[in-house]
């Protein structure tokens, strides 16, 4: 399996010296990682990953309607200096230009999601919007004939705005037929070329964001997690959740019936997935974080992989949590070809059961104490001191060794499933402007991440595949623009990309590639390559 190996002993050193609990990382050791392309097996699809919302643009142009994220940057106060995505990075007109540039960097696959409101401006109360069709076509086509292949994601947070107006949304029911029909079109348009498809992304982080923070639309919460209008932060996230793992289990099930003996896909969810650390050596701190796990990536990936939700989470909630019908039970089973993890950092977690956990300090999630936290209480600091360097996002610290370990747990509690690293990026501090060109900690980032990706790999893990978040400067969601993960650089005003130390780095990494390096051409073989030798390692 492996044609490259880790020779340098300045990276042993430097593993071990990430290893320990209270390393801090240090730019210097950094500087001497000497990952390569070749250090990853044959056949590994090495991309850039964007979606829809953050990079499109061109929000009521031809056909498109509303969507959820749309009517939520009206509101004020919502997003970060009032931004809005109405013309993002302007994709929609310049996806040309982003394909180039996608090719000039070599990569192997370009992780895009589908905007439901281009496609089904009205959900299922409407029809087809061909103008959307072709707009994905064109970006199929163009990818596919620059020897990049298509990795999609069919729902990546943004819906038709009337989809929550009718029903409200991922709280309904209704919204899994709806997903169902969505996806369906989806297969049937782009199917025939696309070979890798994600159902939803980030679940577990949507729901959290929507129903029980209410930082997301549709802004639901209630005291002592935020103060909404509406909601309900203890049950709501588990309803949507739930509706999100029927939703996608129905469509995984149509994909394998109808469609994937012509179209020869695979199919696969994505997680957010942190990695979580004990904050002391205390038993009740490594309880919690291992609550923290499954609370977090458990509760969606045990439903697709073993069919319910994590015994842990049945031991701490009452009635709140949703119970699948026998029959859920059965297509929820085996429901991904494979894992998505996108994977930013590490936090500490401390118990809530035994102690008290009050939040005071600015990256602590409020309601710590509550079932659906999990009764886990999150933290940067251990003694005062971080767990890694900040970022641009409040709670992203540098920890690369928490990827090796994220990795590990999936391994271990999913049977060496096979995994992508749908998401993996660093965004730059806000205000340092040096950092938005001369980008060294990003470099830095990848490099030490990606070498933490690769001895995990080396320990044995099925990972296939690890796609770079992001392509270019975007609409960060909440934080609007004042966070860049980019690897390109978009001025705001211009709308010009220009690229940052990163893509050269980036361009560099992956034309290394060692001498025996194959050339993916087709995801079937390549997923069903006998994964039991894998599981038993
Ligand atoms: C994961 C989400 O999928 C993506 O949309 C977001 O921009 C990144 N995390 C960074 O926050």
């Amino acid at each position: 399996m492996w044609k490259g190996k880790f020779s340098s002993s300045i990276i042993i050193f430097f593993l071990i010296l990430c290893s320990t609990a209270n390393s801090i990382v240090k730019a210097s050791f950094e500087d001497e990682i000497d990952i390569k392309r070749s250090d990853f097996p044959e056949g590994f699809l090495f991309g850039a990953a964007t979606s829809s919302y953050q990079i499109e643009g061109a929000n009521l142009e031809d056909g498109r309607s509303l969507c959820n994220w749309d009517v939520f940057c009206q509101i004020k106060g919502s997003i970060a200096n009032g931004d809005s995505a109405d013309i993002a990075e302007d994709h929609y007109h310049r996806y040309m230009e982003d394909i180039e540039i996608l090719h000039s960097l070599g990569v192997d696959a370009y992780r895009f999601s589908i905007s439901w409101s281009r496609v089904l401006p009205r959900g299922k109360f409407g029809g087809v919007n061909q103008a959307g069709i072709l707009f994905y076509n064109k970006i199929i086509d163009n990818l596919l004939s620059r020897g990049i292949e298509p990795f999609v994601t069919i729902h990546h947070f943004d819906y038709p705005q009337e989809l929550e107006d009718r029903y409200g949304g991922w709280l309904s029911p209704l919204m899994q037929e709806d997903f169902i029909h969505f996806a369906e079109i989806c297969f049937q348009s782009f199917g025939d070329r696309v070979k890798y498809w994600c159902t939803i992304n980030e679940p577990n982080l949507v729901s959290e964001f929507a129903y029980e923070r209410g930082t997301y639309p549709p802004a639901h919460c209630s005291p002592p997690f935020g103060n909404c209008s509406t909601g309900n932060s203890d049950v709501e996230p588990l309803i949507a959740v739930h509706n999100m793992l029927l939703g996608h289990a129905k469509t995984v099930k149509i994909y394998r019936e109808r469609f994937k003996s012509e179209q020869s896909g695979v199919i696969g969810i994505v997680i957010h997935s942190f990695m979580y650390e004990p904050l002391t050596e205390d038993k009740l701190d490594k309880e919690a974080a291992d609550r923290a796990l499954a609370f977090n990536i458990a509760w969606i990936l045990d439903p697709v992989v073993y069919g319910d939700y994590p015994p842990e989470m049945r031991r701490y909630h009452g009635s709140e949590l949703p119970k699948f019908a026998s029959e859920e039970r059965i297509i929820l089973r085996d429901s991904i070809d494979f894992i998505g993890i996108n994977h930013y950092a590490t936090l500490y977690a401390k118990d809530c059961i035994y102690s008290s956990c009050i939040c005071n300090d600015s990256i602590c999630t409020k309601g710590s104490d509550r079932a659906i936290r999990g009764f886990v209480y999150t933290a940067a600091e251990q003694d005062g001191v971080p767990i890694g360097e900040p970022t641009g996002m409040p709670r992203f610290f540098v920890v690369p060794r928490g990827m090796e370990e994220i990795v590990e747990y999936a391994k271990k509690r999913y049977l060496n499933k096979p995994l992508f690293v749908t998401e993996n990026g660093y965004s730059s501090p806000q205000n340092q402007v040096e950092d938005y060109h001369h980008d060294v900690k990003r470099i830095n980032y990848l490099k030490s991440y990606l070498a933490f990706l690769a001895q995990a790999i080396r320990n044995g893990a099925d990972v296939r595949g690890y796609f770079l978040w992001t392509l270019m400067d975007d609409f960060e969601w909440s934080n609007g623009y004042s966070v860049r993960f980019g690897i390109y650089h978009v001025d705001r005003q211009t709308l010009n990309r220009t690229p940052k130390l990163s893509a050269s780095w980036f361009r560099n990494f992956l034309s290394n590639r060692s001498p025996n390096y194959v050339e993916s051409s087709n995801a079937i073989s390549f997923m069903n390559k006998d994964v039991s030798m894998a599981q038993s390692e």
